[in-house]
């Protein structure tokens, strides 16, 4: 779907899709603020109201498009282990230099939201859009980063979020990105590592960045 007024795309949204989207990552409950928390269900809620999926593990589970493809499981297993990742990396720092001050709601909300642009990037009629005609509005017109911080700031999540979707990926390298998306890019950066390792990746989707001589 393109993209539409804030109040139609949030319009879409039904209470019955925010309770899905608090099933399918029970990692929200470790965010305390409860305001923090439920604005990252309603991105999620928006993302997949506007878009052909119907739930978050419908995503299929890549990294991008038909790249770092996994062989089993789904886009919720991605999510979810980015963002338990970066809790136990939080967790470590914070026991081991608390002067660090890292805000484990915004690790725990960034980990969740990092990759709510997913359900617009994937979306097969905005594809064939793209594709049909790639020099209109580009192919894809922005990557899921930069439209899930779109998405964060549609719905009120705050700066610190909207940037963790921003720069979490290799957009980030334009920038210096905070203490919080350091961590979610680590564990995102990790995920992807350690499944490719163990032989979880389809071997033909390897992205340029993480293959290597003896990649199979
Ligand atoms: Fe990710």
């Amino acid at each position: 779907m393109c993209p539409d007024s804030v109040e139609t795309m949030t319009a879409r949204v039904t209470d019955a899709l925010r309770e899905q989207v608090a099933e399918e990552l029970p990692e929200l409950a470790e965010i305390a603020d409860a305001r923090l928390r439920r604005l990252c269900v309603e991105a999620w809620a928006v993302a997949l109201a506007n878009s052909s999926f119907g739930a978050i593990r419908e995503v299929p589970p890549s990294g991008t498009p038909g790249r770092m493809v996994l062989v089993k499981g789904t886009q919720t297993d991605h999510i979810r282990g980015v963002t338990r990742l970066a809790m136990a990396i939080a967790d470590e720092f914070m026991a081991s230099n608390p002067g660090l001050g890292i805000d484990r709601d915004i690790v725990v909300a960034g980990g969740l939201c990092h990759d709510v642009g997913k359900p617009w990037e994937y979306d097969t009629e905005n594809r064939a859009r793209w594709t049909a005609h790639p020099r209109r509005a580009g192919l894809p017109p922005m990557r899921h980063s930069t439209y899930g911080a779109h998405l964060c700031l549609l719905v009120g999540l705050p700066e610190e979020v909207a940037h963790i979707a921003s720069a979490h990926s290799g957009e980030g390298e334009l920038l210096l990105r905070s203490l919080e998306n350091t961590i979610i890019n680590m564990a995102d950066i990790g995920y992807w590592h350690v499944m490719l390792a163990g032989g979880m990746v389809d071997p033909a989707t390897i992205a340029d960045k993480y293959r290597r001589p003896l990649s199979l």
